[in-house]
């Protein structure tokens, strides 16, 4: 059985960036986790020192790592005022919708998110508009529907949506609104995974998709490779590879989220290749 990794897997900028920064940081907490994989947070904690801190409360250290995803206004301002040193690694691509929520709504505009309102990442950039009343998050078009807006309107959405479902909301916007400001916030990086699993899954007998269950990212290529390739299997780790995916397969693609190690990649596909001989 050959294996074939897709064309971009893996790590994407942001997640690399708030990593480095992490290294860099010993003695330090993440408020949340940093990224979605537990293994690379182990990996963090016991290679380099940088704990977890999954509630306010909980940081001890003088030193808080905001995670890729970023976090609330609010919880910022309680670290501040904890007099907290933060170290940002909220990735750019984040940043940005935040920095266009706030200034929208600053200017008057009714800001609709695109995205789920329980992801940190949503709740972080809500946060940052001054008009919570007038801040709606909807994740399909009928909840959009029941929502009446005003005359202006911005919106984004999060980063690892899909650009076709962006594009439905928008079209219903700007077919019934004046003014609408389209904010495309979907981030490069999750396109170029899921255009290359794609690809991979439609030639692939068997797809193993590595990465966090939480992961949003990774449960969008799950979905796309799933589409194409019935057996596509999510995995976290070596230990929930099962045999039987792999009897009489002649490809298997591998591909994994934007948060996934490569170390991880790459003792996975050993593993693989050792169940299968
Ligand atoms: Fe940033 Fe995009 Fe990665 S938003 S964290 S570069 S998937």
């Amino acid at each position: 059985m050959k294996i074939e990794l897709a064309k971009s897997y893996g790590f994407c900028f942001g997640v690399k960036r708030a990593i480095e920064i992490a290294e860099k940081s010993s003695g330090a907490v993440t408020y949340g986790e940093l990224i979605h994989n537990p293994l690379e947070i182990n990996r963090l904690q016991n290679d380099y020192n940088v704990g977890l801190a999954k509630n306010l409360d909980d940081i001890k250290s003088d030193t808080v790592i905001i995670r890729t995803h970023g976090i609330t206004k609010e919880d910022k301002e309680i670290l501040e005022s904890k007099n907290k040193t933060l170290i940002d690694a909220t990735c750019p691509f984040v940043t940005k919708p935040q920095e266009i929520v706030k200034e929208m709504s600053e200017n008057g505009y009714d800001v609709v998110i695109f995205g789920d309102i329980n992801h940190p990442e949503v709740k972080g950039v809500k946060s940052y508009s001054t008009n919570q009343n007038r801040t709606f998050v909807v994740l399909d078009i009928e909840e959009l529907k029941n929502i009446k807006l005003h005359e202006k309107i911005a919106i984004v959405a999060q980063t690892t949506r899909k650009v076709s479902e962006f594009l439905k909301l928008v079209d219903y916007l700007v077919t019934n609104y004046k003014e609408v400001r389209v904010f495309n916030t979907i981030c490069n990086a999750t396109f170029e995974n899921q255009d290359a699993v794609r690809e991979l899954a439609k030639k692939a007998d068997v797809m193993v998709i590595i990465g966090g269950k939480n992961s949003s990212n990774t449960k969008q290529l799950y979905l796309i490779s799933k589409q194409f390739c019935n057996d596509s299997y999510l995995i976290e780790n070596e230990d929930e590879l099962n045999k039987s995916w792999f009897k009489n397969k002649n490809l298997c693609g591998v591909s994994a989220g934007a948060s996934t190690p490569e170390w991880l990649i790459q003792n996975i596909i050993k593993k693989i290749k050792q169940i299968k001989d």
